[in-house]
């Protein structure tokens, strides 16, 4: 049983005749023993950084790091019994994949079972027929699934993900991640999952922790962070097609969202006369049904293979809309609609803060 605890880790990064880089500015983090954590954000964020901390890649500028609440902050990598798989594998060239899956257990003395053990993660991984081959002579999809074996078959305490999948074609990806959550419940291994594919992270995670500069802005299960966003951030970060997205402010009442001089949008909670807000609404949330909703034009209408995807012009609004329809809907160009969002399902932020109201 192992947790994970980051406990307001840091990393300034400063080199000689350039501004210093906060690139981590204190995470505050508890993993479950067994926990799956997706970890999001932009480029730059500071998620590969955060990931070779806890690796022991990378020195620490404040904060710790504790494994089974025993802090491993200052260890070597080599002794904190973590499986590394980073886009950049780092697999032996002079070795066959068979000797770099090995290489890790041999190291340990298990050489025992190491065959078999080789054999068994390069049949659930897909391995089996490049046994044999040697990195170079490897593909960069196949390369990754070597370099994901071996983290996985040291079946270390924390096992830690930064964009293992990547160079994968969809199928491999498709299969290469059902196993990897196989593998990752069946053996109970604490994980980060860094990645850029939403879908990965919203079907594979436990929980998903959103980063923007170095902080996180939430943290959650995938329904929390995408039923509830608690920041404009998150909101617009998480989903696609992205969320809706409009400047409004809250009329008199407090009851509804002004959109533009003739549109009202209701809101799910009661907003402070005049407050300015952003209000949000997924494009699966709109609806075109109902003669009473607000009056918007089609500027197009795009086919999907489940659905179809429409982009709409509300009067006054000075962006268009995107709404998800059914498969079935048709739409003419210029066509005249109307569009109602279920205020349970509208979001709603202060405009200056660009946290959520709720
Ligand atoms: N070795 C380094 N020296 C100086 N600055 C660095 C170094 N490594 C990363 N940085 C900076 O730290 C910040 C965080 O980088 P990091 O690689 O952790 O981001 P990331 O979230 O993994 O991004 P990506 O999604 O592009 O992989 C960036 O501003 C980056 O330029
Ligand atoms: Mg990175």
């Amino acid at each position: 049983m192992t947790e994970l605890e980051l406990r307001d880790l840091r990393k300034t990064y400063r080199s000689r005749g350039r501004p210093p880089v906060e690139a981590v500015r204190g995470l505050d983090l508890l993993l479950r023993s067994g926990e799956l954590l997706g970890l999001l954000g932009p480029s730059g964020c500071g998620k590969s950084t955060t990931l070779r901390m806890i690796a022991g890649l990378e020195t620490v500028t404040g904060g710790d790091i504790l494994v089974g609440g025993a802090p491993v902050t200052h260890l070597p990598a080599q002794r904190r019994n973590m499986g590394v798989a980073f886009e950049n594998y780092a697999l032996y060239p002079p070795l066959t994949v068979a000797e770099n899956l090995a290489f890790g257990l041999k190291a340990r003395g298990r050489r025992a079972d190491a065959d078999r053990r080789v054999a068994e993660m390069a049949e659930r991984i897909g391995l089996t027929p490049l046994l044999d081959a040697r990195p170079a002579g490897l593909s960069s999809g196949q390369k990754q699934r070597v370099a994901l074996a071996r983290a996985l078959i040291r079946e270390p305490d924390v096992l830690l993900l930064d964009e293992p999948l990547s160079h994968l074609d969809a199928a491999q990806r498709d299969t290469t991640r059902r196993e990897l959550k196989r593998i990752q419940r069946d053996l109970g291994h604490t994980t980060i999952l860094v990645t850029h594919d939403q879908e990965e992270a919203l079907s594979l995670a436990d929980r998903i922790a959103v980063m923007r500069d170095g902080v996180i802005q939430q943290l959650g299960t995938p329904y929390e962070i995408y039923d509830h966003p608690a920041t404009v951030f998150v909101a617009d970060f998480v989903g696609e097609p992205a969320i809706n997205l409009l400047p409004a402010t809250a009329t008199a009442d407090g009851h509804a969202a002004r959109l533009s001089d003739v549109l009202e949008l209701p809101l799910p909670v009661r907003a402070e006369a005049g407050r300015e807000l952003i209000v949000g609404v997924r494009p699966e949330d709109w609806s075109l049904t109902g003669a009473d909703g607000l009056p918007a034009r089609v500027l197009a209408h795009e086919p999907l293979p489940e659905s179809g995807l429409a982009t709409l012009d509300l009067a006054g609004v000075d962006r268009p809309v995107t709404v998800l329809t059914g498969p079935d809907v048709r739409l003419a160009h210029d066509e005249r609609v109307r569009l109602t969002a279920d205020p349970r399902l509208t979001h709603v932020f202060d405009a200056a803060t660009g946290e959520s109201l709720r």
